[in-house]
C-alpha cells in the first residue's frame, strides 16, 4: 500500500510490519509476557460510547487547546519512544519537525538515537525532554543541563520502569539490551530490502547520540548502547524526583503514574502534570488501562494537577473520550511511530493528519465544536450498565 492510500492508523501499522525486519517490528510492537496489557489498552477505549448531541452549530470547529500556558493546534502530541532510529533513521528529528509543523508537543526520549541538541533544532518551540536517569549522577545532571541549555521548557520523568520488563518477543528474537542485530535477524532482514538498504547505507546500528558524550571517544554504536543498557534505570525514589523538581526551572511532568495515591504524591512534590500511562503495555502486563484509571485519578486530584494520558490511542474517538473524561492532553506512542516507519517524515505527517481528521469528524458528529465543549456528559462508560 502507498502512504497516500492509508486511511487509518491500522493501515500504517500494517505498512510498518511489512517494512521492518521481524525483530525490529517486535521491538516496537511488543509488550511483556502475554501482551494482555496491550490488548486491554485498546479494548478499554472501545468499551466507552459517545452520546451525540444534535442541532448544535458545528460549522466552525476548533481543535485548539492550551497546556501549560501555551496554545497548541491539537489536543494530542507525540510520546517519547527510545531506540526508534533503528526502525527509521532520523525518526526523532522527523517526529520533532512534524510536531512543530502541526503545532503540537514532541517528547524526546531519554533513550533516543538523535541527540538532545540535534532534535531540538527541528522543534525549538515544541520539544519536551524525557529524562532516563543514569546510574552515574553526573551523566543525569549533564543531560538535564543540556536540555536546559538548548531551551527545553518541560522536563518529563518516567517512573514506570523500575526494572527491565520481560518482553518475550525480544527475548525470543535475541533482541535484548544491549541490542545487536544477530545473524538470524539480518537474514530475515533480507526480506525487507527497504529497511536493510537504509541500515547498510547509514553504517549499521544507530548511536544513542545523547549518551555518546559519556563514553570514551571513538566508541562504536554497540559500545554506546552497552553503556546505556548498563547505566539506564537506576533505583529511583520520591526524594530524588523531588530533588529534580527543585532543580528544574520549567514545567515538570511525571510519566507513568497509574494510582491516585502516586498522583497525590506528585502534587506534594510540586509536579505540574502527570501522564497517566502504562507505557503502552510494555512494563506491567496486568496493569489497568490508563483510560479506566483517568476518572479515578481525576476524582482524587481535581484541578490541582494537569492530567495527560497515553497508552492505546489509535483513533480520534479515543482522544475525544480521554478529553471528555478529564484529560487535558493526550499522547500517542505507536500510532505516530507507525506513520514514521511506514513513510518517514511524510508518514509522521500522515499519522497526525489521520488522527486530526478523525478527531474533527467525531467532534462534529457529537456536537462539540471546541475542545472546551467536551465533557463527561458525552460519554457512556462501561460501568453504566446496559
Ligand atoms: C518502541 C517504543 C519505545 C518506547 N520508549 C519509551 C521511552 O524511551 N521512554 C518513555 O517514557 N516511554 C517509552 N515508550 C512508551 C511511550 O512513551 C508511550 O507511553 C506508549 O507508547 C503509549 O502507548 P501506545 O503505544 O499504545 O500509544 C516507548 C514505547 C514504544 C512503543
Amino acid at each position: 500500500m502507498r502512504l497516500e492510500k492509508a486511511v487509518n492508523i491500522e493501515d500504517l501499522h500494517k505498512m510498518s510490519k511489512r517494512y521492518l525486519p521481524r525483530a525490529v517490528f517486535d521491538f516496537v510492537e511488543g509488550g511483556c509476557e502475554d501482551e494482555i496489557g496491550i490488548a486491554h489498552n485498546e479494548t478499554a477505549f472501545a468499551a466507552y460510547r459517545l452520546i451525540p448531541r444534535y442541532l448544535v452549530d458545528i460549522r466552525e470547529r476548533s481543535h485548539e487547546t492550551s497546556l501549560f500556558g501555551r496554545t497548541y493546534s491539537l489536543p494530542f502530541g507525540i510520546a517519547p519512544t527510545g531506540g526508534v532510529g533503528l526502525a527509521r533513521r532520523g525518526m526523532e528529528c522527523m517526529q520533532a519537525a512534524e510536531a512543530a509543523a502541526a503545532n503540537i508537543p514532541f517528547i524526546l526520549s531519554g533513550a533516543s538515537n538523535s541527540s538532545i541538541e540535534e532534535t531540538f533544532k527541528h522543534a525549538p518551540q515544541h520539544m519536551w525532554y524525557q529524562l532516563y536517569a543514569s546510574k552515574e549522577l553526573k551523566d543525569s545532571e549533564d543531560m538535564i543541563r543540556r536540555a536546559k541549555d538548548v531551551g527545553v521548557g518541560t522536563l518529563v520523568i518516567t517512573v514506570d520502569t523500575p526494572l527491565r520488563s520481560r518482553r518475550e518477543r525480544n527475548i525470543r528474537n535475541g533482541f535484548t539490551s544491549p541490542r545487536s542485530m544477530g545473524l538470524g535477524t539480518m537474514l530475515e532482514a533480507a526480506t525487507h530490502p527497504g529497511w536493510l538498504l537504509e541500515y547498510l547505507r547509514c553504517g549499521g546500528e544507530p548511536y544513542h547520540e545523547t549518551w555518546r558524550a559519556y563514553v570514551k571517544a571513538g566508541a562504536s554504536a554497540y559500545e554506546v548502547s552497552t553503556y546505556v543498557s548498563q547505566h539506564l534505570l537506576p533505583p529511583q525514589s520520591w526524594d530524588e524526583i523531588h530533588r529534580l523538581r527543585q532543580q528544574w526551572p520549567g514545567k515538570f511532568v511525571i510519566k507513568g503514574i497509574m494510582s491516585p495515591a502516586d498522583a497525590l504524591k506528585a502534587i506534594e512534590i510540586g509536579t505540574d502534570g502527570i501522564v497517566i500511562s502504562n507505557h503502552g503495555g510494555r512494563q506491567l502486563d496486568r496493569a489497568p488501562s490508563s483510560i479506566e484509571m483517568l476518572p479515578i485519578i481525576k476524582a482524587a486530584v481535581g484541578d490541582r494537577l494537569t492530567l495527560m494520558l497515553d497508552s492505546g490511542v489509535r483513533r480520534g474517538s479515543d482522544i475525544v473520550i480521554a478529553l471528555c473524561l478529564g484529560a487535558e492532553y493526550v499522547f500517542t506512542g505507536r500510532a505516530t511511530l507507525y506513520g514514521g516507519i511506514a513513510g518517514g517524515r511524510p508518514g509522521v505527517k500522515k499519522a497526525i493528519d489521520i488522527l486530526r481528521a478523525e478527531l474533527d469528524a467525531v467532534m462534529g458528529q457529537i456536537g462539540a465544536p471546541t475542545i472546551a465543549s467536551l465533557g463527561p456528559d458525552f460519554v457512556r462508560s462501561p460501568s453504566s450498565g446496559q
